[in-house]
């Protein structure tokens, strides 16, 4: 790892962000546990995710599927037969690496030469068993992308709501995958969180039809970038990936790229996935998954576009993109509707009980709108520090005047600019920049 990558792991550590997985045993290789400011942050993202993509639109809807469906749906949709990577051993220190790793036939894990054995492909898929026996029979997968419960759910969400073409359905969930070279911190684990659309369209009759729709798109990933999570599209570039890279359903995708510290990489997602997943589902599970226009009362199974994004790697970009060091301290520039706290109280001193209960009040009282950090350890400045540290955009001080003249010092984390304002309008002064 590199230099910002180190700091962000450190800093998430210690502040409580993200922490190795199952520590106490020494840890698991590549899992990480979100703490109590990451699951904030993480939720955050996935909040605006929803409200922009579901709540805000009237032509997609939510849903919530199970991680582990019937085995069946992971022949239909190719990943039993696609769904892997070439796999070679190095014959002398015995790692496993994804062939295409290997540069110049030599083991990046002990450097022998010409040492790997003949690739064989693996699939990627977590295996599990169903019920007590472990037989073949038993078997069942734990889904690999969510993507696929919106295919099979497609049915069912058509039944029970009023859609009507182009329309999508949307998932945030966990998806799981055996990667054989996880790492780069929560860049790539084997678990990890995806927000998906499958954007549902008529057959094209023309390529430009589909093209349009994929278009749109996207310019809203772009626009999602930009605006709600508050990253320098500078650092973007979009990747037409080539046929011989492209997903074993894909007639078109574009990769959204970062430039991380470890080299540009993924971190979204936009194919055009064709009629593929519903006509093999409706072949494999022998129902009828076409859509009925209510105009014409043609029938058909509709295209999809389907957008894709990484919790894990959102956050990721986040805090690499705010991360800011000044005078040898660290302010993380969160977009304000992404920072765990919204705002820290503090009492100027922590030794007068009376400027104690009036910090309290304010505290509690802001408590009822926002995530709130108290903090009365240590001088002001120590204070703002820590703030500036996770990202809290704004710090409320409590003083001796206050108890006169009910206004408090609220002090701005990007400019560090100090206001004064009166108590019983810090909700509306709040809201109004957050
Ligand atoms: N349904 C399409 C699909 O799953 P993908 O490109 O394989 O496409 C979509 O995955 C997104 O999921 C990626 O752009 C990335 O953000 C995230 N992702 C994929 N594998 C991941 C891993 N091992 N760890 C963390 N995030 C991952």
């Amino acid at each position: 790892m590199n230099d910002l990558m180190d700091k962000i792991v450190a800093l998430c550590k210690r502040r409580g962000f993200i922490f190795p997985g199952s520590e106490i045993y020494g840890g698991l290789s590549n899992s990480w546990d979100y703490g109590p400011l990451g699951v904030e942050l993480k939720n955050n993202i996935k909040q605006a995710w929803w409200k922009r993509f579901v709540n805000l639109r009237e032509d997609i809807v939510g849903i919530d599927a199970a991680l582990i469906m019937n085995p069946k749906v992971w022949e239909a949709s190719g990943h039993v037969a696609n769904f892997q990577d070439p796999l070679v051993e190095c014959k002398k220190c015995h790692e496993r690496f994804r062939a295409d790793s290997i540069k110049e036939e030599v083991c990046p894990n002990c450097g022998a030469r010409d040492s790997t054995t003949p690739e064989r492909m693996f699939n990627l898929m977590f295996k599990t068993f169903i019920g007590p026996a472990e037989e073949t029979s038993n078997i069942a997968y734990f889904r690999p992308e969510t993507a696929q419960a919106m295919f099979a759910d497609f049915r069912s969400v058509l039944d029970t709501s009023r859609l009507r073409l182009p329309f999508g359905i949307a998932q945030i969930g966990k998806a799981f995958r055996n990667e054989i070279t996880p790492g780069n911190f929560i860049f790539r684990t084997r678990e990890f969180e995806q927000m998906e659309i499958e954007y549902f369209i008529p057959p094209p009759k023309q390529d430009a039809d589909w093209q349009g729709v994929f278009e749109v798109w996207r310019k809203e990933m772009l626009s999602w970038i930009k605006d709600d999570l508050g990253v320098n599209l500078d650092k973007i570039h979009e990747h037409e990936i080539g046929t011989e890279e492209r997903a074993h359903y894909s007639k078109r995708t574009i990769d959204f790229e970062y430039d991380f510290p470890f080299g540009r990489s993924e971190l979204y997602g936009l194919a055009y996935r064709t009629d593929f997943d519903l006509k093999n589902h409706e072949r494999y599970s022998g129902q009828n998954l076409k859509y009925k226009d209510p105009e014409t009362g043609e029938e058909f199974i509709p295209h999809v576009i389907e957008p894709t994004w990484g919790v894990d790697r959102s956050v990721l970009v986040v805090l690499l993109d705010t991360y800011n060091e000044q005078e040898g301290r660290v302010i993380l520039k969160l977009k304000p509707s992404l920072s765990p706290y919204k705002v820290a109280v503090f009492p100027l001193l922590a030794n007068k009980p009376e400027l104690i209960k009036e910090a309290r009040k304010v505290y509690l009282d802001l408590k009822k709108d926002f995530m709130v950090a108290w903090d009365d350890r240590g001088n002001i400045g120590k204070r703002y520090a820590s703030q500036d540290e996770i990202g809290t955009p704004f710090c409320v001080t409590v003083d001796f005047q206050s108890l006169e003249d009910e206004m408090v010092t609220v002090r701005d984390r990007d400019s560090a600019k100090q206001d004064r304002v009166k108590i019983n309008e810090l909700k509306e002064y709040l809201t109004k920049r957050i």
